[in-house]
């Protein structure tokens, strides 16, 4: 565990590849105690803090219910009713929960929101999403790979839809990990430049192969993986109609998954639109692993908060 304690976690590209390693195996550990009935506890007396600009189940539930079974509590603020929703700034609020919790998760609009409130706290900061990246729905996400490859090393994984803040963290934790990314996406919803531009840096080192094209159907050719999210994010809500027709082509349905290799696995953040970027047959099918992703969301933000907290 050394070398994690007091950390944030705002994204994966502050983490080592032997780091995100060892967070994947203690979520396995974690996982496998839960399992096996066998309570862990390294958290007794510890508090975290949950603010939330935005709405959530899986985030709100998992790091609430991990917190308990680590032996921790939670206390869930929603900026509603917090005076940070009354224009209190970032840097005040930071100082004086430092005084009161062990550990801070934030889920809100921009990430320099994030990174403000991590330089004014003097505890752990995680984000649990912003507008530019999702790293614990990612570390959920590349333990999944795990239990179902064994390796993550050589993986395709295709991202098809928007390239949003899952497409920014998926591409940086695919960089870090040494898997083959494609994310398709139409020309103008391509994901961020810098972001891509970082994932391919790191790419460099660690043998992984990102790369972006606006072709959904040849993206898949050889897909291991085929990941796919809403194509309007929370705080978008008005542009859902026209996003509608701009993403018509980048549907998951059982065709695109026919252009794939034929024991591919079909993965999603949740919550989904059935019909928009994911048809009913390809979520609830037998590729679909949608709900064992959603369930390591716990046992991966586990393995970290026990990493930065203990
Ligand atoms: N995947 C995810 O973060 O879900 P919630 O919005 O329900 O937290
Ligand atoms: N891209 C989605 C992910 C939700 C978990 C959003 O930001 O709303």
């Amino acid at each position: 565990n050394d070398g994690f304690f007091g950390r944030d976690l705002l994204s994966l590209e502050d983490y080592t590849p032997d780091e995100i390693n060892y967070l994947l195996e203690l979520a396995y550990y974690i996982k496998e105690q839960r399992k096996k009935g066998i309570a862990f506890e390294p958290l007794k007396g510890k508090i975290l803090g949950m603010i939330f600009e935005k709405s959530s189940t899986r985030t709100r539930v998992s790091f609430e219910a991990g917190m308990m079974q680590l032996g921790g509590q939670a206390i869930f603020l929603s900026s509603r009713d917090i005076q940070l929703g009354r224009g209190e700034t970032i840097a005040d609020t930071a100082r004086v929960l430092s005084g009161y919790l062990d550990g801070i998760m934030i889920r809100t609009f921009s990430h320099d929101s994030v990174e403000e409130l991590a330089k004014y706290a003097s505890i752990p900061v995680i984000n649990g999403l912003t507008d530019l990246h999702h790293p614990c729905q990612v570390l959920a996400d590349l333990q999944t790979i795990l239990e179902i490859k064994g390796t993550l090393k050589g993986q395709k994984l295709v991202y098809i839809g928007d390239g949003n803040n899952m497409a920014h963290s998926l591409m940086i934790g695919a960089a870090k990990t040494g898997m083959e990314m494609v994310v398709a996406a139409p020309e103008k919803y391509l994901p961020d430049e810098k972001v891509t531009n970082k994932a391919q840096d790191i790419a460099k080192e660690t043998g992984a192969i990102i790369s972006v094209t606006t072709d959904a159907a040849e993206a898949v050719q050889n897909a291991d993986f085929i990941y796919t999210d809403v194509w309007a994010s929370m705080g978008q809500e008005e542009e859902q109609e026209v996003r509608k027709a701009i993403f018509a082509e980048y549907q998951v349905n059982d065709e695109l998954l026919a252009k794939a290799k034929s024991d591919v696995t079909f993965l999603h953040c949740l919550p989904a639109h059935r019909g928009e970027e994911v048809t009913e047959s390809v979520l609830e099918g037998k590729h679909s692993v949608v709900f064992q992703q959603a369930e390591n969301r716990l046992h991966a933000q586990k393995a970290l908060l026990t990493a930065l907290m203990s």
